[in-house]
């Protein structure tokens, strides 16, 4: 379909056919102010931040959640929009408990940059208390229902993006809530704990337990690197304190494959190699007991058991399982080591998520 054209701040540009506003915007180098629009999902229109005028329109309109047509002109940067936005800020930040102070999220918090661009010093809004307690009864995720500018960005990631659809919108009015199922903790409910829904949450409403006081995002370092857990080789940031120590993982938002989602392992699991228990040295059971050897003993005795066995009962004997938290390299090398010196294809690999 042939591209159309609008006006844009009295400026004529280009758009692809059935562009949202916000997108065609994005194009020509005009940034919109969001917070409720998550990339890939549905818009849904519910923060009112993206409202741009729109010539012949009554009211200001979510350029998020409305194509372009052809000749619209649309005005981002006017008094009114200006307006708007920043009593929708203001509203927001007057909806629950906005202390960025002890906020895990301040520095990092969609809702603060906001506040801080449209230049809001103070509330003129009477603080509406929030009726739901915080929920912390998790290893994973605490719901900070009181930082909750109800955007809905965890129930649209949730439901479109990761599809386990274990939250929605619940109750009405003051009382709205995001619920896990019928209205239960996330133990209790569907949720599996991907935590998809604390990566998209644009405040400090939903966050990591265990990352919770162990670093502001300021201060921590990112480490791009490929989840070690299996073999779709998931692209994470590491977020790492002054002490080198991992304290965080996210997903890298475009990187393939898995473009911005983890699973519950590779976004929590990550402290597996802080662990006292993990092996150091390699161990030989002796009458029952465990010893440690060395490198060159180890392989000795395997490779002498792999020997005898062959002999005794032929190659086909024997059967290796590679791990799938292997680099390339090892996985091919250990199907050479089968096939090529001890003469089996038995060879596979758990390359299980
Ligand atoms: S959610 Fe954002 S605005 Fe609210 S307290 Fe935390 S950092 Fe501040
Ligand atoms: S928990 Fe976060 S993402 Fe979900 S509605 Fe509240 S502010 Fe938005
Ligand atoms: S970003 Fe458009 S309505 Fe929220």
């Amino acid at each position: 379909m042939d591209k159309g054209t609008f006006h844009l701040n009295g400026r004529c540009v280009e758009f692809e056919p059935g562009q949202s506003i916000l997108d065609a915007a994005a194009d020509s180098g005009v940034e919109i102010p969001t917070l409720c629009y998550l990339k890939g999902a549905t818009p849904t229109g519910a923060c009112r931040i993206c409202v741009v005028e729109v010539t012949g329109a009554r009211s200001l309109i979510a350029a998020c959640s409305t194509p372009v047509t052809d000749d619209m002109e649309v005005w981002t940067d006017t008094e009114r929009v200006h307006r708007a936005r920043k009593l929708n800020i203001e509203l927001l930040l007057a909806s629950g408990n906005h202390n960025c102070f002890s906020c895990e999220s301040n520095g990092n918090c969609r809702l603060q940059d906001l506040a801080y661009s449209y230049g809001i010093t103070d509330i003129p809004f009477t603080i509406t208390p929030q009726p739901h307690p915080t929920e912390a009864d998790n290893p994973f995720i605490i719901r900070d229902f009181s930082r909750c500018v109800l955007c809905g960005r965890c129930v649209q990631a949730c439901n479109e993006v990761v599809v386990n659809r274990a939250i929605s919108h619940g109750y009405r009015g003051g009382k709205s809530k995001i619920v896990a199922g019928t209205d239960q903790s996330y133990f209790d409910s569907d949720c599996v704990f991907c935590g998809q829904c604390v990566e998209v949450c644009p405040v400090g409403a939903l966050v990591e337990n265990k990352s919770r006081f162990k670093g502001r995002q300021w201060e921590l370092e990112k480490v791009r690197t490929t989840c070690p857990y299996c073999g779709v080789g998931c692209q994470m940031w590491l977020h790492v304190d002054k002490k080198g120590k991992i304290v965080k993982v996210t997903a890298v938002e475009d990187g393939a494959p898995n473009k911005g989602r983890l699973c519950v392992k590779g976004r929590f699991a990550y402290d597996f190699i802080y662990s006292e228990d993990r092996l150091t040295a390699p161990l030989i059971k002796e009458n029952g007991e465990f010893r440690e050897a060395s490198w060159d003993e180890a392989l000795n005795l395997v490779a002498g058991k792999f020997s005898e066995l062959k002999e005794k009962y032929g190659p086909d004997s024997i059967a290796g399982v590679s791990c799938a938290r292997s680099i390339n390299e090892d996985s091919y090398q250990m199907q050479k080591l089968f096939r090529s010196v001890i003469g089996t294809n038995n060879i596979d690999h758990c390359a299980r998520t």
